[in-house]
């Protein structure tokens, strides 16, 4: 019998009602293992939970009965109504103003670099070539709604690419022409138990015309689907990220040590995700696993596009015959006379692109989104979701001492079982995320890391999660009970508030 699976609800949009039936169903659960079971036979399954994580799983060292218990309890009724997405234009997608001259310059070819549609072959240093194995051909393609920079649009461009050119990909089911764009993770290596955690890309660049020759097969989506094996992610928005990007590590570490009693009253804790390699706080992706814009976009150039670059110089797959350029694909441009702004390779280009976005600028504040706010402090959302940093004098003047109005503490949570993902990476348990920032929530489409909802009110109440044998229960869990018992005139105000940003 695994407690795992009982209760995982992993891609499925929760009702309440279904939050209702899984959280009494867990109540049962723990009754009767409280009542039938004998104590060394919970120490047998503990561990075995335990052992079931691969290493660096920490979250299972968490997993106590007492955090069971202290949540067992029902939130009360939510009454609150999603409003919907502000409408357009976008309030997002702009470069900060604060750029000089200078930088604003390259602004059309980093725009361009964001917006290139990829193909296989490539013709110039700046022209990186697409697969063997990909996502989609094109960054903007993805990072799209309300603008360039952003998240899932509202119908899915992966329909246009994936037989696109003569390819020959069927669409895995997890994929619908409404629903947002996802990545898929393995959590283990297919029929195994060895831990996986890879990008296992969609598509391949099998029966294009610009790929003859190369015969290699997706990954078996139906056997991982079947087997719970999938760990799945929608795409973030961009906006502000090079503004989180130069927030101080301990500026991080000190808000994540104030107001401590309010934290502990409300069961929330959370750390950074540090670098293994530098010690350095990690900020970007949905488990904070990545710590600067250029890391991160010559990851996503590979990952996503599969074309490789400077920073990650590999193909994903080396299969002779899918290889059609030398790597990387793409690097430094030193051809004579070369236009300063094409120097740098494509990855280094994008990387300017999302460090240069302005954050998204929230909707006029009303009676009504002032007490939201205030609210969103009652409930305790504030205590993950912090409201600013300040950046600090850095060595582009455009990017610091600004105030900036995030919504996150940029630390890792325990978010319970009902958003457990099974996938730690780096400090970053299978059951942890990254607080999401919400500047820009108001006109977002998809919610939670997933993108298992439309819904914001069911954003908040998914937060609710009750643990089990092998995760603890979610930080949050006080707070969306905070949240359910605010008046329905307060609750209605928070979300307003929300969708204000
Ligand atoms: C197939 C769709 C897709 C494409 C194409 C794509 N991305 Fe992403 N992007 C994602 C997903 C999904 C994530 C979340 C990854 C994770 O957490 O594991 C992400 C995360 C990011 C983030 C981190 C955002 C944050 O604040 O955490 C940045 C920055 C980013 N992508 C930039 C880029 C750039 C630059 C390109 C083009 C070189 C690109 N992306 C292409 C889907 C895509
Ligand atoms: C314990 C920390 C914590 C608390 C408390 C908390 N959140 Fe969150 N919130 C998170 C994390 C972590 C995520 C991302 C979870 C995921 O993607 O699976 C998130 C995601 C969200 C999202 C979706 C964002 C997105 O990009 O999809 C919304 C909306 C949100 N929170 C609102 C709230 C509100 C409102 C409250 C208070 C009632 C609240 N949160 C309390 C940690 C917290």
């Amino acid at each position: 019998m695994s407690f795992r699976d009982t209760t995982k609800t992993k891609g499925k949009i929760m009702s309440l009602r279904g939050k209702t039936n899984q959280v009494q169903a867990q109540s049962n659960q723990w009754k009767m293992m409280r009542v039938i079971l004998p104590t060394a036979l919970l120490l047998v399954v503990c561990t075995a939970a335990t052992a079931h994580f691969p290493k660096g799983a920490k979250a299972t060292k968490a997993v106590s009965f007492a955090s069971v218990r202290t949540n067992a309890s029902l939130p009360p009724a939510v009454t609150a109504t999603d409003p919907g997405p502000r409408p357009l234009p976008a309030t997002a997608g702009s470069f900060l103003s604060t750029l000089s001259p200078n930088e604003q310059q390259i602004e059309p070819s980093i725009t361009t670099e964001f917006n290139r549609t990829h193909d296989v072959i490539v013709t110039s240093p700046t022209d990186g070539g697409l697969g063997p194995r990909f996502n989609e051909n094109s960054c903007a393609s993805c990072h799209a709604y309300p603008a360039v920079g952003g998240s899932s649009p509202p119908t899915n461009p992966l329909f246009s690419v994936y037989n696109y050119n003569g390819a020959t990909n069927t669409m895995p089911s997890f994929i619908t022409s409404t629903g947002p764009i996802l990545e898929a993770r393995f959590i283990n290596q297919p029929g195994t138990t060895i831990p996986d955690g890879n990008v296992h890309q969609l598509f391949t660049i099998k029966g294009r015309s610009d790929a003859a020759g190369c015969n290699i097969a997706q990954p078996d989506f139906v056997t991982a689907a079947a087997q719970g094996n999938l760990a799945l992610r929608q795409v973030p928005p961009t906006y502000g990220d090079g503004l989180i990007e130069v927030i101080r590590n301990r500026d991080i570490v000190n808000n994540m040590n104030s107001n401590l009693a309010q934290k502990a009253s409300l069961g929330i804790t959370g750390h950074p995700n540090y670098s293994g390699n530098d010690g350095s706080i990690q900020r970007f992706g949905w488990k904070a696993q990545v710590r600067s814009t250029l890391l991160m976009a010559g990851n996503q150039m590979n990952v996503e596009m599969g074309v490789t670059n400077e920073t990650f110089p590999n193909e994903i797959d080396q299969t002779p015959g899918c290889v059609l350029n030398p790597v990387p694909e793409t690097v430094t441009n030193f051809t004579p006379g070369i236009l300063t702004e094409m120097f740098p390779g494509d990855a280094e280009r994008a990387e300017h692109f999302i460090q240069w976005l302005a954050p998204p600028t929230p909707g006029h504040a009303s009676t009504s989104t002032k007490n939201g706010k205030l609210q969103f402090t009652n409930a305790g959302c504030v205590y993950c979701h912090t409201t600013s940093f300040t950046t600090p004098a850095t060595s582009r003047p455009a990017l610091g001492n600004i105030i900036i109005n995030l919504y996150s503490d940029i630390l890792v949570h325990h978010m319970g079982p009902g958003l457990a993902d099974g996938l730690p990476q780096g400090q970053a348990g299978p059951d942890e995320f990254r607080t999401a920032p919400l500047w820009g929530i108001g006109q977002r489409l998809f919610f939670l890391h997933d993108g298992r909802t439309s819904n914001i009110v069911t954003a908040i109440e998914d937060h609710f999660s009750l643990g089990n044998g092998s995760y603890p229960a979610s930080e949050a869990n006080q707070s969306v009970t905070n949240f359910n018992n605010l008046s329905p005139k307060n609750q209605q105000d928070l979300v307003n508030f929300l969708r204000s940003l």
